[in-house]
C-alpha cells in the first residue's frame, strides 16, 4: 500500500505545484508566507519540514533562519524531491532527505521547530500516531510543531473533495479527526492553538510541550 502511495506521489510530482496554485488560489505563495511568518524561529535555528513535497515552504523558512541555520525537508517521494531539488538547489541552508516520516532519520532533540503543510490528513491513522511520536522525539524541549491543513470548505463541490481526501486515511480516523483534532494533538502536546488563515480555506495548528 505504501509503495502504491509513493508511486502516486511520484506521478503527481510533475504537475503538483501548478495544481496547488490553482486549488488554493495561492499563485504568489501568500499562504505559505503567512504560514512561515507564524513559525517562531530565529537566525541559526534548525527546522524540519515533514512531507515537504516539492519543498515550496522551505523557500520561506530559509529566509528566517539565515545562512547559519538549516531547513531540512523530508519526503518519501523521489519525484517530489527531484522537483524540490531543482527549485531549492541554489540555497546552502536547505537540505532534502528521502525518508518515510514514520521514521525520522535524526537524533532526539535536534530541531527548533517541525512543520507540516497540507500533508497530515493524507497519512493513515496509525501513521499519524507514529509520526507525532517521532516529531516529539526530534523536537528540542518546549519547541513547536506547526501544521497547516485544509479547513472544512464552504463550497459544496470542494467539500466533497475534502471529505474524499480525509476518508482516504480510513473512515474511523476521518470521523475522529473531524470531531477531535485538537484532542488528537493534545495526546502528544500540552498546548494546542488553532489560527485561521486569510484565505479562510486553511487553518494552522501550533502545538508545543
Ligand atoms: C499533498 S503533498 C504536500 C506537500 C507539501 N507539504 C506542500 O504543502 O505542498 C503530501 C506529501 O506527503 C508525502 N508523504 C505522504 N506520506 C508520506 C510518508 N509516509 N513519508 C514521507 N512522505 C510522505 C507525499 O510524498 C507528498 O509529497
Amino acid at each position: 500500500m505504501k509503495n502504491f502511495r509513493r508511486s502516486y506521489y511520484n506521478a503527481f510530482s510533475r504537475f503538483y505545484d501548478k495544481f496547488v496554485a490553482l486549488h488554493s488560489v495561492d499563485t504568489q505563495g501568500a499562504l505559505r508566507r503567512f504560514f512561515s511568518d507564524k513559525v517562531p524561529v530565529k537566525e541559526g535555528d534548525f527546522v524540519l519540514d515533514i512531507c515537504t513535497g516539492t519543498g515550496s515552504v522551505l523557500l520561506f523558512l530559509r529566509e528566517k533562519i539565515g545562512p547559519k541555520g538549516l531547513v531540512v525537508g523530508v519526503d518519501f517521494s523521489r519525484g517530489m524531491l527531484k522537483v524540490g531539488q531543482e527549485k531549492n538547489k541554489m540555497y546552502v541552508n536547505i537540505s532534502l532527505v528521502e525518508s518515510d516520516v514514520t521514521y525520522l532519520p535524526f537524533k532526539p532533540n535536534e530541531f527548533d521547530a517541525v512543520t507540516c503543510t497540507h500533508a497530515f490528513y493524507e497519512l493513515k491513522g496509525e501513521t499519524q500516531d507514529r509520526v507525532l511520536k517521532e516529531i516529539v522525539r526530534v523536537l528540542k524541549a518546549g519547541k513547536p510543531f506547526i501544521m497547516m491543513e485544509h479547513d472544512v470548505p464552504k463550497s459544496a463541490l470542494i467539500r466533497v473533495l475534502f471529505y474524499i481526501r480525509l476518508f482516504s486515511m480510513g473512515a474511523k480516523r476521518a470521523f475522529y479527526i473531524l470531531k477531535h483534532e485538537t484532542r488528537t494533538l493534545k495526546g502528544y502536546f500540552r498546548v494546542v492553538k488553532k489560527i485561521p488563515t486569510p484565505t479562510g480555506r486553511s487553518k494552522i495548528m501550533i502545538c508545543r510541550n
